[in-house]
């Protein structure tokens, strides 16, 4: 049937849709209106890829320019910038600095054009010193400059733009008048320079803090695994970045990602199934999204039923299986004891002690084929301080949901089902953290 469909797991959910994430969103918006009052405060986002970070910003952003009453009447000034594979960070901060003047109100323009001469030409910056220009710039200064010098004058040149946008900012009238910057970087996995990032972001913002020009607040997102280069180098920059860590989402949230969508479908559904079946995507929105927009599909009737759950996790199943995890998990033929332990581990929730799985299959599974294969393979990952065993994803978790679940109506005959049992019930809640 065609209706209009309002999942989309591969475009970010517009703030009507933007469902969940309310302690993070508190947490944020309540430091924003510390901003607003001229404590500059920065945020990383990080964890996996589809878990919802850019969604987040996207919601953050939305709020931030609404002059909501609800949220603190934000009306900040925003950019937001998607960082591309090996760019350079100061082309990041320039293109980010043009992106925002094309939003100035008149007096900080006038600013930029009076005060910044050679670097504020028609409308754009220019830095020097990316390299090209270290001759123009050396001759100007009257010392040659070296990478550090660089680096400095790169620094000095920001915060001196960021200072008189932000003062032409002030003298806006009252009622048009913005209560900052919000800068969102998506992406700077992305940097080539990660590792001076975190060092040269707290060391503008603190300057512009130092002068009264706190207004200011960068987010930067990223996967967690690009965190730790993110800080190299400046390990106090830790210190001035709130860290943002996404996970899956809880029961009550990852229930909204889909009613809100069928409220905005003008579609009804089953509350007891939906709170069922829902578990499925393992609060993981990417997945949400999937199920969201296959249901969609197969509804008829314009109510979600038990029937429609069925067909549906059928499809989304065929969707995440197709490329992605071909040669992690055998999704076509018989389960052998690799698709057994994956299915443990995605059953079981939480990561699982190496030392529990090995009791349950005390000859096999330290064999070649086995674990070692599994890790190498990337479908399962090892924690190298507590030894616990995780799957790779939670797309591939999802994805052997849907499969194991849609296969076989009696799950709970299936022998690595009782195993999986045995094991959580082993897993203590402390030893469950990991
Ligand atoms: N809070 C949310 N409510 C509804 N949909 C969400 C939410 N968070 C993420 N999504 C959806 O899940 C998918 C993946 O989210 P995305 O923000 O792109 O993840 P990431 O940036 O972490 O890779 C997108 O389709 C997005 O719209
Ligand atoms: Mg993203």
């Amino acid at each position: 049937m065609v209706t209009y469909n309002p999942f989309n797991p591969n475009s970010t959910v517009t703030p009507t849709l933007f469902a969940g994430r309310s302690d993070q969103t508190l947490q944020i918006i309540s430091k924003l209106a510390q901003v607003k009052r001229g404590m500059s405060s920065n945020f990383i986002f990080h964890g996996e890829r589809g878990i919802g970070k850019t969604a987040l910003a996207r919601s953050i952003l939305h709020i931030a320019e609404s002059k909501n009453q609800r949220s603190e009447n934000l009306n900040f000034l925003t950019s937001y910038y998607s960082v591309e594979k090996g760019q350079h960070f100061r082309t990041v901060l320039q293109a980010v600095l043009n992106q925002l003047t094309d939003k100035l109100p008149k007096p900080s323009i006038e600013r930029l054009t009076d005060r910044l001469g050679d670097l504020f030409k028609r409308g754009k910056f220019s830095f020097g010193a990316f390299g090209m220009n270290v001759a123009v710039d050396s001759g100007q200064m009257g010392f040659p400059l070296d990478e550090d010098n660089i680096e400095q004058h790169f620094k000095d040149q920001v915060v001196s733009v960021l200072t008189n946008i932000l003062l032409g900012l002030k003298e806006v009238e009252k009622q048009k008048k913005y209560d900052g910057l919000l800068i969102v970087l998506d992406e700077i996995h992305n940097a080539k320079d990660i590792q001076g990032i975190a060092q040269l972001i707290r060391s503008i913002t603190t300057t512009l803090d130092m002068n009264d020009l706190g207004n200011i607040s960068f987010i930067i997102i990223g996967y967690s695994e690009a965190i730790q280069s993110f800080f190299e180098g400046d390990p106090s920059a830790r210190r001035s970045f709130d860290s943002i860590s996404l996970t899956g989402m809880p029961h009550e949230e990852a229930k909204e990602v889909l009613t809100k969508g069928f409220d905005e479908a003008r579609i009804g559904y089953d509350k007891k199934i939906l709170d069922e079946k829902v578990k499925l995507a393992g609060g993981y929105p990417h997945s949400l999204q999937v199920l969201g927009h296959n249901l969609i599909e197969v509804d008829t009737d314009n109510y979600i039923g038990v029937d429609d759950w069925g067909e549906a996790i059928g499809e989304a199943a065929r969707e995440l299986q197709d490329k992605e995890f071909l040669n992690l998990y055998n999704f076509k033929g018989k389960q052998k004891l690799r698709e057994e332990i994956l299915n443990i581990l995605a059953w079981a929730m939480v990561p699982v002690p190496k030392s529990i799985l090995a009791k349950e299959f005390p000859s096999n599974i330290h064999s070649k084929s086995c674990l070692p294969e599994l890790k190498k393979s990337g479908a399962v990952k090892e924690d190298p301080e507590t030894g616990n065993l995780s799957l790779h994803s939670s797309l591939f978790r999802s994805a052997i949901f849907f499969h194991t679940v849609n296969k076989s109506s009696f799950i709970k005959n299936e022998k690595w089902w009782e195993i999986c049992q045995r094991i959580t019930k082993r897993l203590k809640p402390d030893e469950i953290e990991g």
